[in-house]
């Protein structure tokens, strides 16, 4: 019998980086005890706006999401039966295939759509009468459209549940549930009404710009004393960085904001640095913040964790990526039980999971 060459051979290294332990999501999942009628707030809502969710929500999706990844194989049914319509009008790689992933994990079935001119849309077809389509062919709808008004427009005429997954610069409520997952699950104390160790959150980023952003500073905003500060580093000036009303209503809730253009200084002393460069314009991307670039060697607190939505550009160097402050790959990793959660209370089908109904 012939053998293969064995230098024509390529092994992988399939063993995942600790980041990626269920310790994680176990320690989070036992500081939340469970309010199943939290999650029942869910039914029939629409996915918009990170302004739409209460402390007690978030924690009930937050510990779901921990329950589902400290038990991956344990939950395959519960969105057995239900199709899935997944649109996505503008690039991703892992917002799309996330939901869709979470949504197979879940048993369901999908229909995908990645053009928009493969639709009725093409020729002049409303997005209402496409939504009344939906409502006939599918259980839930996960749109991203690089228009910032397309969701809303759906929405009236939809009587399944829509997820923004990406508007324009306008929000991305789930990649900010991703990221607060992230933040917690390092830090499970800082749920509490009144943490300890308030830690230093650094955004390098937009928030008038970037939709990641703005839906992270609005879900930090029912999270205020977990935050001793929260640094925006960005080298334009308050007028453009933020949006009317925007500041006022973080210093409203209590946030201690901060605004720099002092990069170094700004990174050496935080705990968590967010960093984000590629805003979504119209149909192409823009990057903000050329000159801030992180690294292995930038001058980081040992314990810091490095977030950042991805896609990297190069303000993310990959020396960070075997460092111990690499936590946005488990940040996208997170997304898909995240989205799970998330999904399993839209779909109304929380009582399969929850442990008391
Ligand atoms: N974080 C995020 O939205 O990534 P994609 O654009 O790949 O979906």
């Amino acid at each position: 019998m012939l053998q293969p060459e064995l230098d024509k051979i390529v092994y992988f290294q399939s063993e995942e980086p600790r980041v990626y332990e269920s310790a994680h999501p176990k320690s989070l999942l036992h500081s939340i005890v469970e309010d199943g009628k939290a999650l029942d707030s869910l039914k029939n809502q629409h996915v918009y706006s990170s302004d739409q969710f209460d402390r007690n929500t978030i924690l009930q999706l937050l510990r779901l999401a921990a329950k589902y990844e400290a038990n991956p194989e344990r939950f395959s049914a519960p969105l057995q039966g239900k199709i899935l319509i997944s649109a996505f009008y503008e690039p991703s790689t892992r917002t799309r295939l996330s939901f869709e992933s979470a949504w197979h994990r879940l048993g369901g079935n999908i229909m995908s759509i990645t053009d928009r001119s493969t639709t009725g849309i093409a020729k002049g077809e409303s997005l209402s009468d496409v939504a009344e389509m939906f409502n006939s062919y599918g259980d839930c709808v996960v749109l991203r459209d690089s228009n910032d008004s397309s969701v809303k427009e759906m929405m009236d005429a939809l009587r399944i549940p829509i997820i923004n997954a990406g508007n324009g610069l306008d929000e991305h409520p789930t990649q900010a549930l991703a990221d607060l997952y992230t933040i917690f699950k390092w830090r499970p104390d800082l749920i509490q009404t009144k943490p300890e160790n308030p830690i230093k959150l650094c955004i390098i980023g937009m928030p008038s710009r970037m939709r990641t952003v703005r839906s992270l500073l609005k879900l930090i905003s029912v999270f205020p004393n977990a935050f001793e500060t929260v640094t925006i580093v960005a080298n334009e000036v308050e007028e453009k960085i933020f949006d009317q009303g925007q500041k006022e209503q973080l210093l409203n809730v209590g946030l201690n904001i901060e605004v720099t253009g002092g990069f170094s200084n700004a990174i050496k002393s935080a705990d968590v640095i967010y960093i984000n460069a590629i805003a979504w314009e119209g149909n192409t991307f823009k990057e903000y913040g050329a000159d801030y670039k992180l690294s292995a060697s930038s001058p980081l607190k040992a314990q810091a964790i490095v977030l950042h939505p991805l896609a990297r550009g190069e303000e993310l160097c990959t020396s960070l990526d075997d460092t111990s402050h690499n936590w946005y790959f488990s940040q996208a990793r997170g997304a898909v039980f995240l989205r799970q959660a998330l999904l399993t209370c839209l779909l109304h089908r929380t009582d399969r999971v929850l442990d008391i109904i």
